[in-house]
């Protein structure tokens, strides 16, 4: 009888667990808090925790005052609660199928703080022609995902979803 309800119990963990991560999604999961949503897209969008590991997201949180160039810091409870956030949904720590390739891909003693900057999304990029990205004036550079990948924000960045701006037919194949 106390076996059963053990059971029972560890299975409603589980199911909560999984709902919280949203287990079995292929592709990264979406940002699902609006703190963060507020203080991290005024000047770029909201990257997906599942983007980096949680190593990366707790270095550049340690050091928002120099945040590429830019002062992004806030009150520290703020600082605290966004951190909290990023590493519980960063991904090393998340159950999405791209999150883990990402996380699979940087060597362990290696934090990038930039996602452009990850060997598995360089990888998925590095044939297409300069011209659409740094030399694009509507892109400018490989960090401004949502540019390119038109549901970014929900977490997908399948090449189904791709639009390159000013790129007729927004493919970047010459046989397009
Ligand atoms: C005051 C403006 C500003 C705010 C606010 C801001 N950032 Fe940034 N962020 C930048 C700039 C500028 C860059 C560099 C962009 C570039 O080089 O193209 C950047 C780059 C990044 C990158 C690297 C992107 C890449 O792959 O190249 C990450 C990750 C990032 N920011 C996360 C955050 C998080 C998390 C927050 C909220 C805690 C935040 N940013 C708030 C200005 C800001
Ligand atoms: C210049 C437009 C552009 C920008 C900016 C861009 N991407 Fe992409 N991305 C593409 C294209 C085009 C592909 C498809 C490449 C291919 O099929 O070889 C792609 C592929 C991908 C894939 C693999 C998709 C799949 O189905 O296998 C991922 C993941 C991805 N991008 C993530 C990102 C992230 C994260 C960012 C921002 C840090 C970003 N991309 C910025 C154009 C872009």
């Amino acid at each position: 009888m106390k076996r059963a309800w053990l059971g029972l119990a560890v299975g409603m963990a589980l199911s909560g667990a999984a709902m919280a991560e949203g287990r079995g999604g292929s592709e990264v999961a979406a940002v699902n808090n609006k703190q963060y949503l507020s203080e991290c897209s005024a000047c770029h969008m909201a990257y997906p925790p599942g983007l980096l590991p949680a190593r990366s997201w707790q270095k550049l949180m340690g050091n928002l005052s120099n945040h590429f160039g830019d002062d992004a810091s806030m009150a520290a409870a703020t600082q605290q609660a966004l951190t909290e956030y990023l590493l519980a949904n960063a991904a090393d720590n998340s159950d999405y199928r791209r999150s883990r390739r990402i996380a699979r891909s940087i060597p362990a003693d290696a934090a990038p703080l930039r996602i452009s900057e990850v060997p598995y999304i360089q990888g998925k990029h590095d044939e297409i022609p300069a011209r659409y990205i740094g030399g694009n004036p509507q892109v400018r550079s490989l960090s401004n995902c949502a540019a390119c990948h038109v549901d970014a924000a929900q977490g997908n960045f399948s090449e189904h979803g791709v639009r390159i701006p000013g790129v007729r037919g927004g493919g970047w194949d010459d046989d397009d």
